[in-house]
């Protein structure tokens, strides 16, 4: 049984696709933290096919096993049915909701010309409608409880990637969803701040199944008892912090977080700039472009780039 000093003591906490990899770390972190959680996953394949509620019913064996409380739900975070039954599950069943994780996700990778439209369009629903959904019913209802003058002390993880954050070669349409989770998660963050909803993005790594074969040499368990550096479990003790009340103040920001290492991300801001106050020429605007761009950092190698 959790102690009623616990870091997550009396919240309830609903993760997305927690029957397996990431998702179920985090859940089974937040109930051994105290929280009481609803246990999401649709229970597809790794390219979104097909469906089961094992996964999600297995976790909340896992988490009543170890003394916590927990309910499985099956919906499709991406369907507004989905969402809106998710946050209700919470409320029915706990009586609350206190924190959101969208973390449910999978793959369809490809070269750009080898993407074919159903690649893109069922990447970006997952990913960011799935996102959007939940966020949006979750916020509906914290937005009617600060109204009504109980004012929550609520938090939204989202999860984007290094993909979205640097662009990745093969993975056009979840880079593009991933970094779409970015600037989803800063106008959350700016619009829901006056409501008590503070809403943050983590970006992991992690041996999921979703990386385990084409990572395989980073992702691999170490042999013995060394520190496992690619568990999933490493990733969830900064969205537990981020879901708990502990993070006040912490809100719209980006975090890398893999093995035992946690980085703050810094993004887009204006690096070298001129004006020259009239419209430039295509030739001067070249010239101009090209000496800001000698003044300017180097990016960030785009992963899988040679
Ligand atoms: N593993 C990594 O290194 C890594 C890196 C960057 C980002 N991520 C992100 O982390 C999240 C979790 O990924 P993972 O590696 O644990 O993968 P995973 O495949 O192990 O888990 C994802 C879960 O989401 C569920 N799911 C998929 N579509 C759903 C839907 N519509 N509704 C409800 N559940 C659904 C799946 O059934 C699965 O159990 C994803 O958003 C992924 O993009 C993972």
């Amino acid at each position: 049984m959790p102690s009623p000093t616990a870091l997550c003591a009396g919240r309830v906490v609903a993760v997305t696709g927690a029957g397996r990899g990431l998702g179920r770390a985090h859940a089974l972190a937040f109930a051994a933290e105290g929280a009481k959680v609803v246990v999401n996953d649709l229970g597809v394949g790794l390219d979104g096919s097909g469906a089961g509620s094992g996964p999600a019913h297995e976790v909340v064996e896992e988490i009543r096993a170890a003394g916590g409380e927990a309910v499985a739900h099956g919906g499709d975070i991406a369907t507004a049915d989905g969402a809106a039954s998710l946050v209700a599950a919470a409320l029915d069943s706990f009586g609350r909701l206190d924190t959101l994780v969208n973390n449910a996700g999978f793959l369809r990778d490809r070269m750009l010309v080898n993407l074919d439209e159903d690649d893109w369009d069922a990447v970006m629903r997952v990913h960011l409608k799935g996102h959007f959904l939940p966020l949006k019913h979750a916020a509906a209802h914290w937005r009617t409880e600060a109204k009504a003058g109980r004012v929550p002390e609520a938090r939204v993880i989202n999860t984007s990637s290094g993909a979205g954050l640097l662009g990745s070669v093969g993975q056009g349409n979840y880079a593009a969803a991933k970094a779409g989770i970015v600037g989803l998660t800063l106008v959350a963050a700016a619009e829901m701040g006056r409501y008590g909803v503070q809403v943050n993005a983590v970006a992991p790594a992690a041996r999921t199944r979703m990386t385990e074969e084409t990572f395989a040499g980073t992702m691999a368990a170490p042999g013995g008892s060394g520190f496992d550096a690619m568990a999933p479990e490493n990733v969830s003790p900064l969205v537990v912090w981020l879901g708990s009340t502990a993070s006040a103040g912490v809100s719209g920001r980006v975090f890398e977080a893999e093995a035992g290492r946690i980085t703050v991300m810094e993004g887009w801001r204006p690096g070298p700039t001129a004006d020259k106050g009239a419209r430039w020429t295509p030739a001067e605007a070249g010239e101009t472009a090209t000496k800001l761009l000698a003044a300017a950092g180097t990016p960030e190698p785009v992963y899988g780039a040679r």
